[in-house]
């Protein structure tokens, strides 16, 4: 297979022996903290962020089509063996144009938008009322559109420069979209005591047609907050990378490559936290998802 990508956490091949060209995704064990990947790996992170992406498209498939050809695919769907190591954490998708807008969705302040709050009283340009604290409720959940600047990072934009470069009709259908999907999203983590403080979507074109892509509503994309200890004013333990933020914190490391060793202790803790935000959101643990993925691959079945 051709490696033609690799970001952050995801590397990105193409399946050359399938007439359509579809692409295989891969979602890697790396971690990055302020941007910086750190040098160790997180067990079973991959499998976690491929199985809970599966999961919440397949929960939103009555709202919006998505890019998924396969989640667990086998010899027979790709057209040749892979490496048995990507087993469950591969996925087959239609190649999509990518739409450069990342559309957030905020149910919560938090994040960047808190700091835009607490400078401008707005959020992503709007106007919000006064005295929001830290982690508040938002009166609504509000779609919240991002673009890369020329530096490479993400710029928080408003609705109305969104519709500058997009296009209104676009716009306004990410944004419907983006905030149905959030909706759904926050409904199912309740069940399992979890906020979903806010998540960023990635939409593509395949002919012709809107597609959800990339991750969906995972702890890499998302703010997951426990429902449970959640308080207005405090900043909110993150469920999932708090032990990596504990531990950067505990050092003197200028947040700049290259990124200190992480202890096994710290490598282990956050493993059983992507594993454990898996399973109180979808009620199915990472392990009965790699060996479903594991006899789908033998079975040869298309
Ligand atoms: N169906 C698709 N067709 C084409 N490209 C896609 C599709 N789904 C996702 N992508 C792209 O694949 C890439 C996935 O890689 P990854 O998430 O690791 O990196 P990234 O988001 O570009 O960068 P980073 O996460 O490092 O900031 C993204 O660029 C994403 O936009
Ligand atoms: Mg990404």
């Amino acid at each position: 297979m051709k490696h033609v990508y690799s970001g952050k956490v995801r590397d990105v091949y193409e399946l050359d022996a399938l007439q359509s060209a579809p692409l295989l995704m891969v979602a890697s064990n790396r971690v990055s903290a302020f941007d910086v990947i750190m040098s160790e790996t997180v067990p079973d992170k991959g499998a976690v962020l491929t199985a809970m992406s599966a999961y919440w498209m397949d929960k939103c498939a009555d709202i919006v089509d998505n890019h998924l050809v396969s989640a667990l695919p086998n010899p027979s769907i790709l057209g040749e063996e892979m490496d048995p190591d990507f087993i469950g954490r591969a996925v087959v998708v239609k190649r999509a144009k990518m739409v450069e807008l990342e559309c957030i969705v905020r149910g919560y302040l938090a994040g960047s938008a808190y700091k835009e709050y607490l400078a401008y009283g707005t959020v992503h340009g709007a106007v919000l009322g006064k005295g929001l604290r830290l982690a508040a409720k938002l009166p609504e959940p509000m779609f919240c559109p991002s673009i890369k600047n020329h530096l490479g990072h993400d710029e928080n934009i408003s609705i109305a420069r969104a519709r500058e470069i997009f296009g209104y009709e676009l716009v306004e259908e990410l944004s419907k979209l983006s905030l149905m999907i959030y909706k759904r999203g926050q409904e199912l983590c309740a069940n399992g005591s979890i906020l979903l403080a806010d998540t960023k979507f990635e939409f593509g074109v395949v002919d012709d047609q809107l597609v959800l892509c990339d991750e969906v509503m995972t702890p890499d994309s998302s703010r997951f907050w426990d429902a449970e200890r959640y308080v207005d004013g405090v900043e909110p333990i993150q469920f999932d990378k708090q032990p990596l933020r504990d531990y950067l914190d505990s050092l003197e490391w200028d947040k700049t490559p290259p990124p200190p060793k992480l202890p096994s202790e710290v490598l282990a803790s956050l493993a059983d936290r992507y594993r454990s935000v898996y399973r109180r959101i979808t009620g199915d643990s990472v392990d009965s998802w790699l060996a479903e993925a594991l006899e789908r691959y033998n079975s040869r079945v298309i």
